[in-house]
């Protein structure tokens, strides 16, 4: 039977962390950490993920600036909002929710967005960093997924670790932190032969597939520490993962739950990027 590994319960932890070092600054007199979320449109999705960030930002006490743009926002106009923030000495970090409105260009957005602003890391400059070992920015989601390996206790250094899934967001960065500590990784996608028996190898499984409950026992090593990355809504509205938990739990050695799984932990990476980006901004390196 695994032990479940609470990310709301580790998210809370880092959060109260960040909270006593705005605290610290608050007490110097300092100018604070700030945040800018740039939404277009009215996807209820981005919506309520972009009110959760607005939120985590007021409870630990770090400023943000919220800004919503109707979805008949041109490209050029989405281009200066950006720029203007890339302008802006009292801006540390800016995030530009993703998926945008169609006919928008995402690209070119993530692009323009400043090196030393993009806490979600995925400017090519923070993607190259990143496989170069070099400091930079690191996507939230995949670095949440290493935080809760750290507190299973589980060094990647000589495993077998399997990534299900090679979107840019989560599974190649992922995998390349994996890498960075060590792990023998393999990447599994749709075209992937058997794999179930790929998936029976690792030692350390991330389920990044986007299909509910996909992840049986069948597919897991005993023992073996699983992260489920997946956020999909069944017929009923409830969330649930990629992995089937109740069937993965009586094999795996660690399991993360969802929800209160890896979804808080984006959320905490976000907020621990931003004081990466002000630490930066200030001339402090953390
Ligand atoms: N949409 C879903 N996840 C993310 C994320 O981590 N960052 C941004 N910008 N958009 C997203």
């Amino acid at each position: 039977m695994a032990q479940v590994m609470m990310g709301s319960e580790v998210a809370k932890d880092l959060r109260r962390g960040i909270a006593e070092q705005i605290d610290r600054l608050k007490a110097q007199g300092r100018r604070l950490p700030r945040l800018a979320v740039v939404l277009v449109g009215d996807n209820p999705a981005s919506l309520s993920y972009v009110r959760g960030k607005e939120k985590a930002c007021a409870e630990v006490g770090m400023a943000s600036l919220m800004i919503h743009l109707p979805s008949s926002t041109t490209q050029a106009q989405l281009m200066e909002q950006i720029r203007q923030l890339n302008q802006d000495a009292t801006v540390d970090g800016i995030l530009c929710q993703l998926p945008l409105p169609e006919g928008l260009d995402e690209r070119q957005v993530i692009q323009e967005i400043a090196v030393d602003k993009d806490v979600d890391g995925f400017h090519p400059v923070n993607v190259g960093k990143l496989h170069l070992k070099e400091d930079g920015f690191v996507p939230c989601t995949p670095l949440g997924c290493m935080e809760l390996l750290h507190r299973m206790g589980v060094d990647p250094a000589g495993k077998r670790a399997v990534v299900i899934g090679r979107s840019n967001l989560v599974g190649a960065p992922v995998a390349r932190l994996l890498l960075n500590e060590n792990a023998t990784v393999t990447i599994c996608h749709s075209k992937t032969a058997d794999l179930p028996a790929v998936c029976r190898q690792a030692d350390i499984l991330i389920a990044a597939v986007g299909r509910a409950k996909m992840i049986t026992s069948d597919y897991i090593k005993e023992g073996a520490a699983v992260i489920d990355v997946g956020i999909n809504r069944t017929e009923e509205g409830r969330l649930t993962g990629d992995v089937d938990f109740d069937s993965a739990v009586e094999k795996a050695g660690w399991i993360t739950p969802v929800p209160k799984g890896v979804g808080p932990m984006t959320i905490a990476m976000l907020l621990k990027n931003t004081m990466k980006a002000y630490y930066g901004h200030e001339g402090e390196q953390k």
